[in-house]
């Protein structure tokens, strides 16, 4: 292999190394995100904000809609997500959905200022969180 072709290659390997850093970085990230986001969500919901609720609220579903493209097929197994996230897809995919939806949910009540319905959406989200991670994610 001569010289260029040789830079060329490793470029190419130093690219798609990071791309998939990357995704699996992002993906840790966003759910750190999600996770500090449904704790003030909550704590809007009780205060009966629902204009603040409102707008938090759609922020998690547009980070969790972001979630589901982070998980390439070339990131498996990689952080702490199992490989059966990709093994059983259909079913990964759509508990991220389950919650996206109960963050719309929850967006549309606080919308409507429907407080019972906001914090039932609530609820489902936070209750979603527990067994995705028992079966999906690893203890460390
Ligand atoms: C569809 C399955 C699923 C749902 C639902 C889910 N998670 Fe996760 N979560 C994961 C997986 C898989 C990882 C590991 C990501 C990685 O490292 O690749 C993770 C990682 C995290 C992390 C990063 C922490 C760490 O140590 O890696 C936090 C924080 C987190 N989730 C919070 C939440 C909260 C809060 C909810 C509910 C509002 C939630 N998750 C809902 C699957 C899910």
């Amino acid at each position: 292999m001569n010289r260029i072709a040789l830079t060329l290659a490793l470029m190419v390997v130093a690219l798609a190394v990071r791309a998939e850093q990357s995704a699996t970085d992002a993906r840790q990230a966003l759910f750190e995100q999600v996770e500090d986001g449904a704790e003030m969500l909550e704590k809007m919901i009780n205060r009966r904000n629902m204009a603040e609720s409102a707008e938090q609220a759609k922020e998690l579903f547009l980070k969790v809609e972001t979630l589901k493209t982070l998980f390439p097929e070339d990131s498996r197994g990689e952080g702490r997500s199992r490989e059966k996230v990709w093994d059983n897809w259909t079913d990964f995919s759509s508990r991220l959905t389950a919650l996206e939806t109960a963050y719309q949910d929850a967006y549309q009540a606080a919308s409507d200022s429907n407080f019972g319905l906001a914090k039932s959406a609530f609820e489902a989200a936070d209750s979603s969180c527990r067994s995705c991670h028992m079966k999906y994610r690893s203890l460390w």
